[in-house]
C-alpha cells in the first residue's frame, strides 16, 4: 500500500516510477514434499517424488516424536518444490531466502548446487537468478540433517527439531537493489549515534548490490516516518556501485523531539524507508523497525532505560511449541499474550537466535529482549567450529540488528570449564559482537561451574548473567541472596542478572505443607514446590537494587529428549504453563500479582481437588489488600498477609465431600474474586 502511493507520487514528480514493484517478496511454504531419511538422487532436477509428503512450511519431523524422545529422528530428511518462473522474473534476480533449517541445509536448484548452511536458527540467502528455467519447471531439493555432528549447540538441556522450521522467502530484485545477501540481513542498518528527548542522531548504513556491467550511480534517499505514517525527515546520499560490485553507503538522519522506545510504557517504533533511485526512477526499497532508546546498567541502581530506573522482570522462553519449533506466528502471538497477562517486560531468547516475529512482537509490546548465540555448554575449539560460531553470532546480529527491543547480545549458555578454550572462545565472540555491533553490551548466562572456574570466561562481558538453581538442584531457596552478593562481588560489583532459576512442576501432582524440595530427577515434582521456590526467590532479587534483572526458568514446559522426571518423559517441567499451553500453573499467578497492576486474586493448589485430610491451609495470591475467604458460603474473614502478594490461612478444616472455596480482594474500587472446589473423602480406612 505505501510503495504503490509513494511511485504515484514519484509520477507526479515527473520521475517515471518503476514498471513493477522494485521488490517482490513472495510466500514459498506451500506445495513442498517431504521424505524422511537419506535418498540417492533427490537433488537432481529430475526426481520421482509423488509418494513423499505433501507438508507446508514450517514443518519439522519431530512433532510426532518428540515426547518422550528417546526413539525421535535425528538424521537427514529431504524437501522438494516444483515451480514455475512466471515472465515478469525475466530480468530480474531471484533469490531464496530460508528462515531456518535445523541444523544443516544443503540447497539444489534444478541439479545444481547452491549452496549449504550449517546452524539451525538463523536464516541463510542464496540467489537462483542463473539456474532458472523459464520454458519449464524449476526443481528445488533441500537435505536437512538435524544431528548435532560438530555444528553449535554441541550440548544443551533442549530437543533438537528437524526440518524446515521456519517459512521460505522467495525475493525478486532489479538489478541495482539492496542486497538479500549480507548473511541474510536486511541490507539496511540503524546505528542510532545520539538519542535525547530534544534530538536523535541514526546512522544508516545501506549495502548495494549490482548485478549489471556497467557502474551505477544511485541516490539512497532514507525517510523516517512516524506510526501514522507521517514523513519525519528524509535524507539523501549519492553513492556509485561498481559492475557485479557490492557497496556501503552510509548517512545520517536526524529525529528532532523524537518519541523514545520506552519499553511497555511506551514502545514507539518510527519506520525507516531506504529508497535506491537511479536517474528519478526506484529502483529497490526496503524498509526497518526504527526504535529510539538509551540503556545501560548502573552497577548501583540496575537497569536504567532513557535516564529512568527500570528492572527488567523477565521470563526464559525455547522458542518450542505443542508443534516442536514448528511455531506458526498466530502461536507466538498467544505466547506474547500470555507473557504480558503475567506482565513480563522482558524475555531471554533462549540458547539460540529466535523468530523474527516473535522480535517484531516484541518491538510492538515493549517487551525488553535478549537475544543469545546458540553456544551451550561445549566448545569444541577447531577453525572449523569457530569459524562456525563467528558465523552464526553476526548472522543473529545483522538479521536482528535493527529491532529495538533487543537490549543486549548473549554470548552463552552454561560455558563449561572441562570444554576447549572456552574463555578464548568467548573473548574472541566478544569482539566479534563489539565490532558489529558497538551499540549493544554483550552478556552471557554463566553456570555455578563457569562462575567458579571460568572468570576470563565472565570477566570480558560487558553485563554479569548467573544461572543459580538454589532450593531445586540442592541447597535452599533462601540461599540465593547470598550467591547473588557473592559473585556480584567476585565479578567487580558491576551489576547482575539471574538468567535462570526456577523449579519443576506437574500440574497433576500436590503435597500440601512442603518444607523440602522433590527430588529433581524424581517422577514426584508437586506443583506447591514450584510456588515456594519463586514466593521465596523474586523477593531476594528485588531486594537487590545492582540487580539488572531476573529471567525466570521457564514460561513454558519444553521438549528436552532424555529426560525422565515428573509427570511425563521427555518434559522439562519448570515452565509456568504447560507446553500445550493449556494449564496456568499457581506460580504464573504468583507473577500476574506482582507484575500486572489489574486486581486479581487467585487459589493456589486448586488442582489438588481431591483431599483425604480435613485439615488444610489456604494460599492466595493477589495484588489486592483485603483478601476475604469463604468456604461453603461461609465467610472465614480476612486472610493473614505471609508476604508480598501472599494470604493465607492456616488450619481450615473441610467438610466430607464437595467444599466451594471463594476468596474475593479489591483493589482502587474493582473487585477480584477466585473460586475452585476441593473434594475431600476420608481415606479408605486400611484393612476393609
Ligand atoms: C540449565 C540450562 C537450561 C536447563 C536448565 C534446567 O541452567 O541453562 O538450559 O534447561 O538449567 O536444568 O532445567
Amino acid at each position: 500500500m505505501r510503495i504503490l502511493r509513494y511511485s504515484a507520487a514519484l509520477a507526479l514528480l515527473g520521475g517515471c516510477c518503476f514498471a513493477q514493484a522494485p521488490r517482490a517478496e513472495i510466500a514459498f511454504n506451500s506445495d513442498w514434499k517431504f521424505y524422511r531419511g537419506d535418498v540417492e538422487g533427490a537433488s537432481a532436477e529430475q526426481f520421482a517424488d509423488g509418494s513423499w509428503q505433501a507438508v507446508t512450511l514450517p514443518h519439522t519431523w519431530n512433532a510426532e516424536d518428540a515426547l518422550p524422545g528417546d526413539k525421535m529422528y535425528q538424521g537427514p530428511g529431504w524437501y522438494r518444490k516444483e515451480f514455475p518462473s512466471p515472465n515478469e522474473w525475466r530480468g530480474r534476480r531471484v533469490f531464496l531466502r530460508f528462515g531456518a533449517a535445523s541444523l544443516a541445509a544443503d540447497v539444489y536448484l534444478n541439479g545444481n548446487k547452491l549452496g549449504s548452511h550449517e546452524g539451525g536458527f538463523a536464516a541463510f540467502c542464496f540467489e537462483i537468478t542463473r539456474y532458472l528455467h523459464f520454458d519449464a519447471q524449476n526443481a528445488l531439493a533441500v537435505r536437512v540433517d538435524n544431528r548435532r555432528g560438530t555444528i553449535s549447540p554441541l550440548g544443551g538441556d533442549f530437543t533438537i527439531y528437524g526440518g524446515l522450521y521456519r517459512p521460505v522467502t522467495l525475493i525478486l530484485t532489479g538489478s541495482l537493489a539492496i542486497t538479500p545477501l549480507d548473511y541474510a540481513g536486511p541490507g539496511v542498518y540503524l546505528r542510532q549515534v545520539s538519542a535525547s528527548l530534544d534530538s536523535a542522531e541514526v546512522e544508516v548504513t545501506t549495502k548495494v548490490t549490482n548485478s549489471s556491467n556497467t557502474t551505477r550511480f544511485y541516490i539512497a534517499q532514507v525517510t523516517v516516518l512516524d506510526e501514522r505514517n507521517k514523513t519525519i525527515n528524509v535524507q539523501r546520499a549519492s553513492g556509485a556501485v561498481s559492475s557485479l560490485g557490492t557497496q556501503v553507503l552510509k548517512e545520517s538522519i536526524g529525529i528532532r523531539h523524537p518519541r523514545l522506545w520506552n519499553g511497555a510504557k511506551d514502545p514507539y517504533v518510527y519506520t525507516a524507508r531506504v529508497d535506491l533511485i537511479e536517474k528519478g526512477k526506484r529502483m529497490d526499497t526496503v524498509e526497518q523497525p526504527l526504535g529510539v532508546r538509551d540503556f545501560h546498567v548502573d552497577p548501583q541502581r540496575g537497569g536504567i532505560l532513557n535516564g529512568q530506573p527500570i528492572r527488567l522482570q523477565g521470563v526464559c522462553l525455547h522458542q518450542e511449541g505443542p508443534n516442536g519449533w514448528a511455531v506458526s506466528e498466530k502461536d507466538e502471538d498467544a505466547d506474547m499474550a500470555t507473557m504480558r497477562e503475567m506482565g513480563a517486560n522482558a524475555v531471554r531468547l533462549v540458547h539460540y537466535q529466535h523468530s523474527p516475529h516473535f522480535l517484531t512482537l516484541c518491538d510492538r509490546y515493549g517487551v525488553i529482549a535478549w537475544s543469545e548465540l546458540a553456544l551451550v555448554n561445549n566448545v569444541h575449539y577447531t577453525d572449523e567450529f569457530r569459524q562456525n560460531v563467528r558465523q552464526q553470532l553476526v548472522e543473529m546480529i545483522r538479521q536482528n540488528f535493527n529491532h529495538p527491543s533487543i537490549f543486549m547480545w548473549s554470548m552463552y549458555n552454561e560455558i563449561g570449564s572441562r570444554t576447549e578454550h572456552p574463555a578464548e572462545m568467548v573473548k574472541e565472540l566478544v569482539d566479534l559482537a563489539h565490532e558489529e555491533d558497538p551499540s549493544r553490551p554483550t552478556t552471557g548466562a554463566a553456570s555455578g561451574d563457569t562462575m567458579a572456574n571460568l572468570p576470563n570466561a565472565i570477566n570480558v562481558l560487558d553485563l554479569i548473567s548467573l544461572n543459580i538453581y538454589d532450593g531445586w538442584y540442592g541447597g535452599k531457596p533462601e540461599d540465593l541472596g547470598a550467591d547473588l552478593d557473592k559473585y556480584n562481588q567476585k565479578y567487580g560489583s558491576k551489576g547482575a542478572s539471574l538468567s535462570e532459576y526456577g523449579a519443576g512442576a506437574s500440574v497433576k501432582q500436590h503435597q500440601q505443607g512442603m518444607t523440602q524440595p522433590p527430588n529433581p530427577n524424581g517422577r514426584f515434582h508437586p506443583e506447591e514446590w514450584q510456588d515456594i521456590q519463586h514466593e521465596t526467590q523474586l523477593p531476594i532479587v528485588e531486594a537487590r537494587p545492582y540487580m539488572w534483572g531476573s529471567f525466570l526458568w521457564v514460561m513454558f514446559d519444553f521438549g528436552s529428549a532424555g529426560r525422565h522426571e515428573g509427570d511425563t518423559d521427555g518434559i522439562n517441567d519448570k515452565g509456568l504453563v504447560t507446553r500445550d499451553r493449556s494449564v496456568k500453573k499457581d506460580a504464573f499467578y504468583y507473577y500476574k500479582a506482582n507484575w500486572n497492576p489489574e486486581a486479581m486474586v487467585y487459589i493456589t493448589s486448586r488442582r489438588d481437588d481431591q483431599r483425604t485430610s480435613p485439615a488444610t491451609a489456604i494460599k492466595v495470591y493477589s495484588n489486592c489488600e483485603k483478601i476475604t475467604l469463604k468456604i461453603n458460603g461461609k465467610s472465614l474473614g480476612e486472610l493473614t498477609k505471609k508476604a508480598d502478594r501472599v494470604y493465607v490461612r492456616d488450619n481450615v478444616t473441610l467438610s466430607d465431600g464437595a467444599n466451594l472455596v471463594e476468596a474475593e480482594g479489591s483493589l482502587d474500587g474493582k473487585i477480584a474474586r477466585d473460586a475452585c472446589n476441593w473434594t475431600y473423602k476420608p481415606a479408605a480406612a486400611k484393612g476393609n
